[in-house]
């Protein structure tokens, strides 16, 4: 046995890591930057699991089928909502410190979509750094080699299976040989312009995929968190704030949600996003309020210390007046085709977390499922890697190829900032036809004409292009709204969105 590669340092890839050397492989896990400058440490909210007498397995996975519209993959969510619980139980004794209310009973918050208030957080709003946290420790205890600022340039294919990889670490490229390599490398929120994602988040290990030949499925369900900041640089306002009952506001001061969907602030998170976008339109483009001063400032300050320090650092009193808030892209729902094991289309090769694709989130994942994803896949992978299956699952969805350029956009020089506004405005909240195959044509002309990177940053760079025509081209691809991908020449999407905006009145 050579042993595991795991590339990627949030909960996914630590927690892979973590399992497999509790179970005696050698692992290495390598991450690009530094070891918690991943997505992972920012996740507010929380982490779901039915983990209390009036809440179920079987209501967890009924929101999380709902949220999905239609297209998560039922057994999938079985495992996700079944697995949860030990896997939450398992970060508790790991150290994980979720918050208590007064009597010591486990605090639990509510977020959009969920029928039962089922979310645990930890430090108020801090509970993905204080998981990162306890898994870094846990991993370094348990013998896990761990290498900082290191690229996945190049999965290694020998005779159709993945051999190793090709890293790049301080300007120096190396060869590493495994039995196994697992890609935890998170989503690709810096393929818009306006992100929560840290600048870190540039989708390598899907690209990496891509180019190697593994299926990637379902790049056109990108989610956009509805309630960022919209002063300064973009800071996510938790969707637990409205669970703890803030309400959006336009300029004129009305509940303007209300119109779009009958459960308002805390309807599914793409409904809300786009209620924004449109709401802002009809405003000129000026961002709409989150109104939380009824939440009063105490409580403000208790349960969400971190979003109270940055807003307090930009000199914003929330519990004094709406603050301003816009959506951006936040969460990759496709990504690299995986079974329930994490194993892909190809031999040696499995995914976990963001970047993985396993069918638990559909066309737009339920609040708080994602972290929950990471530990209960991770420990999956880690079980089928130490049973040594790690041969290509069958049966994966394969998307269509990359769609041909219809015609050549008169096209600007690229730069990633050209990129992310191109993304933004064509592959984003809302699409269509057109803008498609605009983006289209433009990100395979600079596919094209890119040379070949030499850098980490000419890496990312190429990474992005190879994405962003991915995703522009699957959304190009299908024709009709569903979730998080919505057209806005899908005459029946609006024809369905008037009809719930009726019954809302
Ligand atoms: C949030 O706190 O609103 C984000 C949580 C998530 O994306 O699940």
């Amino acid at each position: 046995m050579t042993g595991v590669i795991v590339v990627g340092s949030g909960v996914a890839g630590l927690a892979t890591a973590l399992h497999l050397a509790r179970g005696g492989a050698d692992v290495q896990l390598v991450t690009k930057a530094g070891m918690a400058d991943g997505s992972t440490r920012h996740a507010q909210g929380g982490i779901a699991a039915a983990l209390f007498p009036d809440d179920s397995v079987e209501s967890h996975a009924a929101d999380t089928l709902a949220a999905g519209a239609g297209l998560c993959d039922p057994a999938a969510v079985d495992v996700l909502v079944s697995e949860g619980p030990a896997r939450v139980r398992e970060l508790m004794d790991l150290g994980v410190a979720f918050d208590r209310d007064a009597s010591g009973a486990l605090a639990r918050g509510l977020e959009a979509a969920h029928a039962h208030p089922r979310i645990l957080h930890a430090g108020g709003d801090a509970t993905g750094l204080a998981i990162e946290i306890a898994l870094i420790a846990a991993a370094l205890e348990a013998g896990v080699r761990l290498r900082e600022r290191t690229l996945l340039a190049e999965l290694l294919v020998e005779d159709g299976r993945v051999a190793g990889v090709e890293l790049l670490a301080d300007g120096r490229r190396e060869v590493l040989r495994a039995d196994a390599v697992v890609l935890a490398t998170g989503g690709a929120g810096r393929l818009w312009a306006r992100t929560t994602n840290p600048d870190v988040v540039t989708g390598d290990g899907i690209a990496a995929a891509l180019r190697a030949g593994a299926a990637v499925v379902d790049l056109e369900f990108a989610q956009f968190h509805p309630t960022v900041l919209a002063e300064g640089a973009p800071f996510l306002v938790s969707e637990a704030v409205r669970g703890e009952g803030a309400d959006l506001i336009d300029l004129d001061g009305r509940r303007f949600v209300l119109d779009d969907h009958p459960d308002g602030e805390l309807a599914p998170r793409d409904v809300v996003a786009r209620s924004i976008a449109r709401r802002m339109a009809e405003q000129g483009g000026r961002p709409v309020l989150l109104d939380a001063t009824r939440i009063g400032r105490r409580r403000l300050e208790a349960r969400f210390p971190t979003i109270a320090r940055a807003l307090a650092g930009r000199g914003l009193d929330w519990a004094a007046h709406p603050i301003p808030v816009a959506p951006a892209a936040h969460y990759l729902m496709g990504g690299i085709a995986t079974d329930l094991d994490g194993r892909t289309s190809l031999a040696g090769l499995l995914a976990v977390g963001e970047c993985a694709r396993t069918g638990v989130h559909g066309a737009n994942r339920l609040a708080s499922n994602s972290l929950l994803e990471g530990a209960v896949f991770a420990a999956r992978a880690a079980a089928a890697i130490l049973a040594g299956e790690v041969d290509a699952a069958p049966a994966l969805p394969s998307a269509p190829g990359p769609e041909s350029p219809s015609a050549l956009a008169a096209v600007q020089t690229f730069s990633r900032a050209a990129l992310q506004r191109l993304m933004w405005d064509h592959v984003g909240l809302l699409r269509d036809g057109a803008g498609l195959a605009h983006a289209v044509a433009v990100l395979a002309a600079w596919q094209d004409a890119l040379p070949r990177p030499q850098t980490v940053a000419a890496h990312e760079d190429a990474g992005l292009v190879r994405v962003a025509l991915a995703a522009a081209s699957a959304a190009l691809a299908r024709p009709g709204s569903v979730g998080s991908h919505f057209r806005t020449d899908d005459a029946s999407a609006h024809a369905r969105e008037l009809v719930s905006a009726g019954a809302a009145c």
